[in-house]
């Protein structure tokens, strides 16, 4: 049980609850209406006790009193972007919320669990925060329940997860945009006044354009080591809105959640309504510091097994497409030993027979092996991988129908689409309407009829390609404003009991690319794919920013044909991460197979450092010749340094040492290049050994140039 606090008899009492965590705090106070107001948000001070004198010091315009609430409601006194709004059950549309009491739970040692009720003086609606702090990692999410008691329905307007209030003297906006093979791709403005929104409205798929992670400094632009900074993510995999308003105060209200447009919501008495959690860190230490807290929270407290292991993998999605059979897989079983990766990863087109999946136009929803494919079935690929000493992994597309299939024909009731209008498609495709719970049970079972009829399959690519066009549910009718967030909550409650049954299987998170990269929906997964574009070069863009949200442990990166780089460089980019393949092994001379031999034996020497240790971003390939990246394990022990050519104008390098971060300055390390052919000498000295304090102030040079575009380098303690 936690420990409840009230508000004081004496009605102008003022509640002060920092909310801390090991660098950090936020702090809310209400104020002499009881409304509950965000006064405070930074680094956390000596005296909990002056936590109570800092919103005196401010002396800001705000007429209404709530400019700074910790949940504004509207139609009362805000007219400000709120964070709720209503509609009673007997049509009226204002609100107001006041403090009641707070809960403080403590969950372990790292974990508290901050619950604020808050409560409408007029009506019977009460909302209540959640705040969940993550004490070591310097993480809190976010989130609110709301819940009704009025005779009838009440309707949510809108329904933000949290509803942040920053100070500062200046605000910068680090956001994403992209589309199909060019996610991630990053800007950064100065907020002027007014809202600014990063959102999106694409039901599934929902980050093809936009999504839901963002950066706010705070004073000055936040660097890689310097600056106040701010890291939110939505977890949630459907629409998404996150305005900031940089407000008649000059504070910047951060107000984050389920996009409400089109998606009302109408609340039965008693009922409750749970947001999905806003998750963010602070540091006053630059962009770095802030993504390494991140990172850590998430292999400690997010995703499936974090501190695991993962599969190394040889995939045949760039190397076959739908054109496959059982002779054809039989070879690339044969490759993946030889490759010397543990698992072998079908992809697209193993399915359907009445509409065989031979293009991307039909199949869809027929989950039967076709039977000219694959005569001899799914269960007879697991058994031949396992013959030749590898794993079996296969991909599915469970929540989609193509038109051209059988599913369709016969339940047209469980497709998403309008009944009166034409149907419009996205890669020849539609979705399955998630929010019935006939549908839910079906795409439980395309995952559970695979693991039951093999039980020794290693692995799932779940994918989702498409966007939701003409939303309406045949099993929803008058409801279908609740489209697009029970979709979602379908789609999880699948996701919950695939994990239910099979805790720990790896699964790949896909979205015709990074469409669907975010933390409600890594919760059950382990790894997630960045992007469909494999062009090392725009690959070390892509996973460099990612890596600001999530661990390298989740990228999945693959070595494929695109691009015009060499092998060692497409394999050197794919290492920091999580290492895959999809080339044809065969094709590759006998000096790149013993290159790639050489490289995974590396791999494995080095993929815990990559995989759970802190990673530090050393020179950037937005303003640098060369990127380097590198990663460091906890004991400071041994590292890698991954330095990359992005420029191939003459004359371009490392004419200067790059500075290593994260080692040890006391410490000696023996500096060496690994990932060479045979018989390559590296231009490194030998027996290079330097300490930490040299790496770190001089630096080491890895003579990256035209005839060096890739160098990686592994560091190792010497006692
Ligand atoms: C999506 C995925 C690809 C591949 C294809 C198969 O585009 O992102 O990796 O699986 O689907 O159709």
């Amino acid at each position: 049980m936690g420990t409840v606090f009230m508000a004081g008899s004496s009605f102008a009492q003022q509640v002060t609850i920092p909310v801390e965590t090991q660098h950090n705090a936020l702090v809310l106070q209400t104020d002499a209406e009881k409304n509950l107001k965000m006064v405070y948000f930074g680094v956390k001070l000596n005296n909990t006790k002056e936590y109570e004198a800092i919103q005196k010091m401010y002396n800001q315009a705000d007429d209404s009193g709530i400019l700074n609430s910790a949940y504004t409601p509207s139609g009362s006194a805000n007219l400000a972007e709120p964070a709720i709004t209503v509609t009673h059950a007997d049509g009226n549309k204002s609100l107001n919320l006041v403090y009641v009491n707070h809960v403080v739970t403590k969950v372990d040692d790292d974990i508290s669990l901050l619950t604020v009720t808050l409560k409408d003086p007029a009506y019977d609606f009460e909302v209540k925060l959640f705040y969940k702090t993550y004490f070591k990692e310097d993480v809190t999410e976010q989130w609110s329940v709301i819940k009704h008691g009025e005779k009838g329905i009440v309707t949510l307007n809108k329904f933000a997860s949290a509803n942040l209030n920053l100070k500062g003297s200046g605000f910068w906006l680090k956001q994403y945009h992209g589309n199909w093979a060019m996610e991630m791709q990053p800007e950064e403005a100065k907020l002027t006044h007014g809202i600014k929104t990063i959102d999106s409205k694409l039901g599934t798929r929902a980050n093809l354009y936009e999504p839901s992670m963002f950066m706010v400094s705070m004073d000055k632009p936040a660097t890689e080591d310097e600056g106040k900074v701010l890291l939110g993510a939505l977890e949630w995999s459907g629409n998404f809105k996150i305005d900031l308003e940089l407000d008649v105060a000059n504070n910047l209200r951060v107000i984050a959640g389920i996009n409400n447009a089109a998606s009302e919501y109408h609340l039965k008495s008693g009922e409750e309504f749970t947001t999905p959690a806003l998750v963010y860190t602070y540091s006053d230490q630059g962009k770095g510091d802030a993504s390494r807290k991140l990172q850590s929270w998430a292999r400690n407290h997010k995703i499936v097994d974090g501190q695991g292991s993962r599969l190394t993998l040889l995939n045949n999605w760039e190397a076959t497409g739908f054109d496959f059979n059982e002779a054809k897989l039989a070879e690339l079983l044969k490759d993946t030993k030889k490759l010397g990766v543990d698992l072998f990863l079908l992809d697209d087109g193993w399915f359907g027979n009445k509409y065989p999946r031979n293009d991307d136009h039909a199949g869809l929803g027929d989950w039967q092996e076709n039977k000219q494919k694959l005569p001899n079935g799914i269960s007879s690929l697991v058994k031949e991988a396992q013959a030749n000493g590898v794993k079996f992994g296969i991909w599915i597309e469970p929540e989609m129908v193509n038109p051209k299939s059988e599913l369709y024909t016969k339940h047209p009731d469980w497709v998403i689409k309008q009944p009166n209008r034409p149907e419009k498609y996205f890669r020849n495709q539609l979705e399955l309407d998630l929010s019935n719970p006939k549908v839910q049970d079906f795409v439980f079972n395309i995952v559970d009829d695979l693991f039951t009829k093999n039980p020794d399959l290693a692995y799932i690519k779940w994918d989702c390609n498409a966007v939701i066009y003409n939303a309406y549910s045949a099993y929803l009718k008058k409801d279908q404003s609740h489209l697009y967030i029970d979709y979602v909550r379908g789609l999880y409650k699948v996701l919950e009991r695939v994990r239910v049954k099979y805790p720990k299987v790896p699964l790949m998170l896909c979205s015709g690319g990074g469409g669907r990269v975010d933390y409600g929906a890594l919760k059950y997964f382990t790894e997630f794919w960045p992007s469909d574009n494999t062009d090392p070069i725009e690959r070390i863009f892509i996973q460099w920013e990612y890596s600001y949200f999530y661990p390298a442990i989740t990228s999945s990166n693959h070595v494929t044909d695109w691009g015009k780089q060499p092998l060692k460089f497409r394999t050197d980019v794919a290492m920091m991460g999580k290492l895959g393949f999809d080339i044809v092994i065969s094709k590759l001379s006998a000096d790149d197979q013993a290159y790639l031999h050489g490289a995974l034996n590396n791999y494995n020497n080095l993929k815990d450092v990559i995989w759970h240790g802190n990673q530090y971003r050393l020179q950037s390939p937005w303003d640098n010749d060369a990127a380097s990246i590198m990663y460091v394990n906890e004991a400071k022990s041994t590292g890698v340094v991954f330095n990359y050519l992005v420029n191939n104008r003459y004359g371009t390098g490392t004419h200067v040492p790059v500075r290593l971060k994260g080692l040890d300055p006391q410490k000696k390390y023996q500096v060496k290049e690994v990932n060479l052919y045979p018989n390559a000498k590296s231009s490194l000295e030998n027996n290079l050994i330097l300490t930490g304090d040299f790496l770190m102030t001089v630096g080491v040079n890895p003579h990256v140039n035209s005839g060096r575009t890739s160098v990686v380098l592994q560091l190792d303690e010497v006692k």
